[in-house]
């Protein structure tokens, strides 16, 4: 009799999960996490019902969607997406709202949302899905340790579209350690005035494609650090925020590389910067093969500019800058010194300045140019770069 009822006890607790994993093996299994028991009332901590969902989803032995769905809001404090997963098809339809808790109610250490170590995702927002940090409750305490919204770590074959991503407390989306990852539609919207909000921070990350998306930050809109190579950014619009930017390269202690970078057809309204390497004096590394082409310019206070001076110095060599073209810049600079190639006395080399029309902003002043220990050539540039050496 006990024997039976043991059998009966366990018969019924395996049975559910026999009708749940009746999914597997079927051509695309649904994991709506409203079935783990989110409730999307904005409330109540969500957390626990998405990862359950998520690990489902990625037990699945073939393709499988995670489904946020549309008009809920759901809290969650903390989510961490881990792989690495039995199928490489996994798509997230991201149509609902997620808004992180209030500050002191925190519980994520450096990012709200962690993906690692997952192959072949896709995460659509079909032009609904968003993602709130409440960077408000944060913003005012620069000192504090901020964190972040959306970290992807180790992630190959990644594509995430059609999201809007607000009010990180600090940056944005960083990718890390990646290959192979593309975003696109993605609209980023934090004030001018929020601290450290990077719309992208990239780093140790190969074949990284950003197309077709709007950052208005308080912080670089894309910075492209140590690490990466192949990195396209197409039709961005940046603005308010500081730019574009390679760099900062050579901190301390590291060896920071960077090369095949393309930056095409973007617009900068009213940012710092527009292009922009950085590197710290006495690092170690190089940034090369880098290319900003079609830059449409409005009020900006620094469009071109290499700074080697960045941040305070410490001894040995420099990061090496060579083979930078900027192509086809036109539009207004907010100073009037438009181009600034300030090299380290180890020298820039080979850079190329084309077809580039950039005028004062202020009605009657001209436009400038400065540099120094800059080697390239200047074609058809406006202002004139009567500065470089051969
Ligand atoms: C991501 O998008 C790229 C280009 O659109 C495509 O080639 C690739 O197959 C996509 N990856 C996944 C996992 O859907
Ligand atoms: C891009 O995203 C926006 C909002 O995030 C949405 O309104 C728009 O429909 C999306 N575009 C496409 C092509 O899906
Ligand atoms: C983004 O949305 C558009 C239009 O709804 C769709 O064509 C596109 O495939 C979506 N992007 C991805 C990667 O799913
Ligand atoms: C990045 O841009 C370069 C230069 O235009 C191009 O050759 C390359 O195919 C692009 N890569 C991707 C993945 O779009
Ligand atoms: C960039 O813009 C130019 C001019 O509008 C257009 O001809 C070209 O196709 C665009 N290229 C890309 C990659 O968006
Ligand atoms: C710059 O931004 C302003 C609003 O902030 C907008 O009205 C204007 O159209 C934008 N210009 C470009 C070229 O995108
Ligand atoms: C580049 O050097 C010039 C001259 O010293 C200076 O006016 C300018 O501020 C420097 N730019 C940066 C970003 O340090
Ligand atoms: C590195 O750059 C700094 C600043 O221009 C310069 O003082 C230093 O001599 C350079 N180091 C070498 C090894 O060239």
């Amino acid at each position: 009799m006990q024997g039976f009822i043991t059998f009966a006890l366990i018969f019924c607790f395996i049975l559910p999960c026999l009708s749940t994993r009746s999914n597997v093996g079927t051509k695309n299994a649904i994991y709506n996490v409203m079935k783990y028991g989110a409730r999307g009332d904005g409330k109540i901590d969500d957390s626990l019902a998405f990862v359950r969902a998520w690990n489902s989803a990625c037990k699945a032995a073939e393709m499988s969607t995670l489904v946020i769905p549309v008009g809920k809001t759901f809290m969650v404090s903390k989510l961490s997406f881990n792989g690495p997963c039995t199928n490489k098809h996994i798509l997230i339809q991201l149509e609902g709202k997620i808004v992180a808790p209030s500050k002191v109610h925190w519980k994520a250490q450096s990012y709200w949302i962690t993906v690692q170590s997952v192959e072949g995702l896709t995460i659509n927002g079909h032009g609904r899905g968003v993602l709130d940090g409440d960077g408000s409750t944060w913003w005012q305490c620069k000192s504090c340790d901020r964190p972040g919204v959306f970290l992807f770590h180790s992630c190959k074959g990644l594509n995430v579209s059609n999201l809007s991503i607000t009010n990180s407390p600090r940056s944005h989306v960083a990718v890390n350690m990646c290959n192979g990852a593309t975003f696109s539609n993605i609209s980023i919207n934090s004030p001018g005035t929020s601290p450290n909000t990077d719309g992208f921070d990239i780093a140790l990350s190969t074949h990284i494609v950003i197309h077709d998306s709007n950052i208005k930050s308080g912080d670089d809109c894309i910075a492209i650090n140590g690490g990466s190579s192949f990195v396209n950014a197409t039709r961005i619009t940046c603005g308010p925020g500081h730019g574009i930017s390679v760099g900062s390269l050579g901190k301390k202690g590291s060896e920071d590389k960077v090369s095949n970078i393309h930056v095409r057809n973007c617009t900068f309204n009213e940012t710092q910067n527009g292009a922009r390497i950085k590197t710290i004096p006495g690092g170690l590394g190089y940034a090369k093969h880098i290319t900003f082409e079609q830059i449409i310019l409005v009020n900006v206070n620094n469009p071109i500019i290499i700074d080697q001076e960045y941040s305070i110095s410490h001894k040995g060599a420099n990061v090496s800058v060579s083979s930078v073209k900027f192509q086809g810049f036109t539009g207004t600079s907010a100073s009037g010194l438009a181009i600034q190639l300030n090299c380290s006395s180890s020298g820039c080399y080979d850079i190329l300045l084309e077809q580039n029309n950039i005028v004062s902003a202020q009605p009657g002043k001209k436009a400038s140019s400065f540099c120094t220990n800059a080697h390239g050539t200047a074609r058809n540039t406006v202002p004139n770069v009567p500065c470089l050496l051969k």
